[in-house]
């Protein structure tokens, strides 16, 4: 039908059919669910449209999670939330995120106005909380007419959480703890630290509700049937099949369903849990021999999963509060530091981030261990946790240390790895077996500086000289290969892995002369002889000289030295003022300020001339140390990404900065920690 021909009553009729959803801040590449650990990682994918009912929420491989939720209005069943043919959808009126929250609100018949909120918590204080691997989600009815509707709410999940391969036989249950009524789940062969398709092969999975009056439920039975009765019905029969069977076998769903009764105002909130007990968490080759199996840290303040999921969910009103807290002080800070561009940028970025963590060991010796998502799953990558580290500073320094730990007790122990630079990860997560072979993906310079600015970092912020007394010999080590390979470094990777080796880099340089500046610190705040000092100022002498182009008009620093054609985001330099050294020459700041708007494409400055593509966390390292305007540049073009980009996942911090998608050719990075480094800003002194 073309435009002419539609009366004003049709097009009346299609403005009101059509009317898209609102989005606040701005439209997410893919939404954060429920995102709390490697394991609880549930988005909503930008393929969607941002729009929650009529598709499956994914795990963050794309995976489909069975996740369901209808709502029915004076006996009319509509979905709001997951992709089970039948009921029309509801009409989605917004989508907004928060630090901590994705919250959605539908109308449905212009009746109800119902308001679903995913609350993924992000406790930077608590570790005994943080280490809990479970999200909330809370619903609520609100009449919209003024008139008195019915209303009865329902959801369920289905085995598709507790397998990776669904031809596995799950087991289940229904039960009532306090006022607590939880449905469990789990592989019927358990395989401790395996995953398939990067879920886990072993822990328990619950979805609980408060035992409110009008709850319903069903444990096992197959999705068709469950999701009809609550359809035809408005309730469930509380019953719970005993034939245990494959996930994919008449897909065996977990359901409630709650009677909201006869909505005049609000309803009562509905909150349900959702999450995964595992009592073994990491498996990891520390000081004592052999290999540890490592407990989850919440089995530290809790006596059984059960229990530490009762109080969880008990928990909810606290756990709104300080959520919302934690919102209002990161958007506060960011639009302080910036403007509501950083914000959206910032917010975006803190459960992606704590995702990624998962918390091990006891209340004396915790740890904390970080999964490569979406680049190769390694555990503990030491340029993984760089990047990440910003939020770590600016939310709790205290966090740093047990995020550390790992590699340092891996290579303090005798046999656990060989080399003489820092090791750059720690094995494929779950397993943190090391590299006794030396024969990890070596990136020395890059991993020796690291180690050794985010040590002094941490020590600075933490107040704890001991820690650089503690591993003094370890990064006395390390500094002795940055005077051994820094100046002149030779073919290697950098953390930039997808663009390949290359000798020279300008740089890596930087960040490996600046981590001798820091390791004179950490000699004069030890009391050690400080061995350090004076090569790092005759090296970072040298490195301009190297450095910066000479026939170049504005001058700028380039990718590898004497190559005048090439340019780079010259990242490291961040260190010097993270660590507040003031030790490169503020013209060397200026002049590439004053460079990076030469060459910048639509959506962001490219990270190096061997492609288009550009680093997220790498802009806004070098936006937090750029003149203003620069910085303006940067936070507005990759606020603008956010909005515009076609890449649909959970936000990657690899795209094309001229095209806003990914790379071509190059690899899809997505849910990776490093857009914790966002926080660049506000992790300066
Ligand atoms: C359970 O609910 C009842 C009634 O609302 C309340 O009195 C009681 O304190 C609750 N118990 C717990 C353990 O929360
Ligand atoms: C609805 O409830 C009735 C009465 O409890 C029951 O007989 C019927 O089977 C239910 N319908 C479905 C589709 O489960
Ligand atoms: C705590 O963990 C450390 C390191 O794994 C272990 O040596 C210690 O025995 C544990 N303490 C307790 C009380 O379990
Ligand atoms: C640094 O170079 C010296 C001299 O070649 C060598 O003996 C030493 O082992 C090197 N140190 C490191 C940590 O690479
Ligand atoms: C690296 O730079 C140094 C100093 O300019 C130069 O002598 C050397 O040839 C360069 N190496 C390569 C492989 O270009
Ligand atoms: C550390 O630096 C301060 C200030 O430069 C100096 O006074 C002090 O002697 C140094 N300490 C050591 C152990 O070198
Ligand atoms: C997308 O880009 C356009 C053009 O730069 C801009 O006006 C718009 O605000 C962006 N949209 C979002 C949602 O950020």
């Amino acid at each position: 039908m073309r435009l002419s021909n539609l009366t004003a009553g049709t097009i009346a009729m299609v403005a009101t059919v059509v009317q898209a959803s609102i989005f606040t801040p701005t439209r997410a590449p893919a939404w954060p669910l429920a995102v709390r650990s490697p394991y609880v990682n549930a988005w909503l994918q930008g393929d969607s449209g941002g729009v929650l009912p009529g598709s499956w929420p994914r795990h963050w491989t794309s995976g489909v999670l069975g996740w369901q939720g209808f709502v029915r209005v004076d006996g009319v069943a509509y979905n709001w939330m997951g992709g089970a043919p039948g009921p029309p959808n509801v009409d989605q009126i917004s989508a907004e995120y928060t630090s901590t929250k994705t919250i959605f609100k539908f109308n449905v018949r212009n009746r109800i106005t119902l308001t679903v909120t995913f609350l993924s918590p992000v406790y930077p204080e608590d570790l005994a909380k943080q280490s809990q691997q479970f999200s909330y989600v809370s619903a609520k009815a609100t009449s919209t007419d003024g008139a008195t509707h019915k209303v009865e709410l329902y959801m369920d999940v289905s085995g598709e959480w507790a397998s990776g391969d669904t031809t596995q036989v799950i087991t289940w249950d229904h039960d009532v703890s306090e006022n607590v009524s939880y449905h469990s789940f789990q592989r019927q062969t358990q395989q401790v630290f395996v995953e398939n398709n990067e879920i886990a092969a072993w822990g328990t999975w619950y979805l609980a509700t408060s035992n409110q009056n009008g709850l319903t439920w069903r444990t096992g039975v197959s999705d068709v049937d469950t999701r009809r009765q609550f359809v035809t019905n408005g309730t469930l029969d509380n019953t719970n099949s005993a034939a245990y069977r494959a996930v994919n076998d008449q897909w065996p769903v977990f359901a409630f369903a709650h009677d909201l009764g006869n909505v005049a105002g609000d309803s009562y909130e509905v909150t349900y849990t959702l999450g995964i007990v595992q009592d073994q968490v990491i498996s990891f080759a520390g000081a004592a021999p052999g290999m540890t199996a490592l407990p989850g840290l919440w089995s530290a303040f809790y006596t059984s999963g059960l229990d530490s999921m009762v109080a969880f969910h008990e928990n909810y009103p606290s756990a709104l509060q300080s959520a919302t807290d934690l919102d209002t002080r990161i958007q506060t800070d960011s639009v302080k530091a910036h403007s509501q561009d950083y914000a959206t940028i910032t917010t975006l970025a803190v459960r992606q981030t704590f995702g990624a963590l998962q918390f091990a060991g006891n209340a004396t010796k915790p740890y904390i261990f970080l999964k490569e998502i979406s680049s190769n799953s390694d555990i503990q990558t030491v340029d993984v946790i760089f990047p990440a580290f910003p939020i770590l500073l600016y939310l709790n320094p205290r966090l740093i240390a047990p995020l550390l730990d790992p590699l340092f007790e891996n290579q303090e122990t005798p046999g656990r790895y060989p080399n003489q630079f820092a090791e750059h990860d720690l094995g494929t997560f779950p397993v943190a077996r090391g590299y006794p072979a030396g024969n990890d993906e070596q990136m020395p310079l890059e991993e020796c500086g690291n180690m050794i600015i985010m040590t002094l970092a941490y020590a600075e912020r933490a107040g704890d000289t001991a820690y650089l007394s503690q591993h003094y010999a370890r990064l006395n080590q390390w500094a002795q290969f940055l005077v051994n390979e820094s100046l002149i470094p030779a073919s290697q990777l950098s953390t930039d892995d997808f663009a390949g080796a290359l000798e020279n880099q300008t740089n890596l340089a930087l960040k490996g002369i600046i981590g001798l500046k820091a390791m004179s610190k950490i000699a004069n705040l030890t009391g050690n002889v400080d061995a350090f000092a004076s090569t790092a100022e005759d090296y970072l002498t040298r490195w301009q000289d190297l450095a910066i182009t000479k026939t170049q008009t504005p001058p700028h620093t380039t990718l590898a030295y004497g190559d005048e054609s090439s340019h780079g985001l010259l990242y490291n330099i961040y260190a010097d003022k993270l660590l507040d050294l003031n030790f490169v020459p503020q013209s060397i700041y200026d002049m590439q300020s004053a460079f990076y708007p030469t060459v910048a494409l639509q959506y962001g400055v490219p990270l190096d001339t061997r492609h288009t593509w550009t680093k997220s966390d790498w802009e806004m390292f070098v936006a937090a140390v750029s003149s203003p305007s620069t910085k303006t540049m940067f936070i507005s073009k990759l606020a603008n990404w956010i909005g515009n980009t076609t890449t649909q996942l959970a936000m990657t911090d690899l795209y094309d900065a001229a095209t806003g998608g990914w790379p071509e050719n190059g690899p899809q990075f997505k849910a990776r920690p490093v857009v914790g480094g966002t926080f660049a800003l506000l992790a300066l002194p």
